[in-house]
């Protein structure tokens, strides 16, 4: 479905050159929920902006479905990302808009018929848990409730494919699972594949098959979900379980003197 070759991306700032990607190869398979994981300035970003363009390329290859992105002109490019849907840390709603007008935001600027849309984003905001809040502003919702605007926003134009950059990053635990209860839902409705990237391991675990672990702009390491965590052989896949054991014996050592936190 995805598949990614020898993809390369430098960035050049104040005469200095900043190695983002190198030398990436990934295959995603049609359908599957596939997570990628990396610390903090690690590449992940670039790479799924990479993935619609948002960043261009140095070099490398990437192809979504039967289209090759990076041979695509501008046109041609507009059309695609129309199927591939992108959701981000931080919602990216208009704030003057409601919850109905983010939705249909895509839709009213590709010119479809106001009947079509009306129906188009009730479904979508039924999909997603909010089908009484379309006259709300964004100020009157939760975080979760935001990210589920910005979800339905991005399925508008049934895409194959959703990008989620840290989409549960600015969320407590509790609203992070009903998100990524959420995401699976609808990659099991909607067929859809999901790149999911993410600097949190419990995240994946709870979503993921197959993950990439990415470690200074490389990919350091790829696999089941359950073998990386299992055996995990990159020094990030090591770090990243330590410290989720080292929470896990935290808590049982509190639990275990009735401190239950
Ligand atoms: N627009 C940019 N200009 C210059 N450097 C950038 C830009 N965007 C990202 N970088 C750098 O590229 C590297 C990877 O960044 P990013 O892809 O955002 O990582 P992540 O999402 O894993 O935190 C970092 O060193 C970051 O500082
Ligand atoms: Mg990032």
């Amino acid at each position: 479905m995805i598949t990614i070759s020898n993809l390369n991306k430098t960035y050049k700032s104040a005469g200095e050159s900043i190695v983002a990607l190198k030398n990436i190869n990934l295959n995603i398979r049609k359908g599957e929920i596939f997570g990628i994981i990396g610390f903090s300035g690690a590449g992940k970003s670039t790479l799924i902006r990479c993935l619609n363009r948002l960043e261009e390329p140095d070099s490398g290859r990437i192809v979504i479905g039967e289209t090759v992105i990076t041979d695509l002109n501008e046109k041609e490019l507009r059309l695609a990302r129309r199927k591939i849907g992108m959701i981000f840390q931080h919602f990216n709603l208009l704030d003057s808009q409601t919850v109905f007008q983010n939705v249909a935001f895509p839709l009213a600027v590709a010119g479809h018929p106001k009947l079509y849309i009306r129906e188009k984003v009730q479904e979508l905001l039924a999909l997603v848990g909010l089908e009484d809040k379309g006259h709300c502003y964004p100020s009157q919702l939760s975080g979760g409730q935001k990210q589920r605007v910005s979800i339905a926003r991005a399925l508008v134009n049934d895409p194959d494919v959703l990008l989620s950059d840290e989409a549960t990053s600015a969320l407590d635990p509790q609203t992070t699972y009903s998100i990524l209860e959420l995401l699976q839902d609808i990659n099991d409705k909607l067929k859809l594949t999901i790149v999911l990237i993410t600097h949190e391991l419990d995240v994946l675990q709870h979503v993921c098959d197959q993950m990439a672990v990415i470690e200074y702009g490389a990919i350091a390491e790829t696999g089941p979900v359950d073998k990386l965590f299992l055996h995990p052989e990159s020094y990030t896949a090591r770090r990243f379980v330590s410290i989720i054991d080292y929470y896990r014996d935290k808590r049982s050592i509190m639990e275990g003197m009735g401190a239950g936190i």
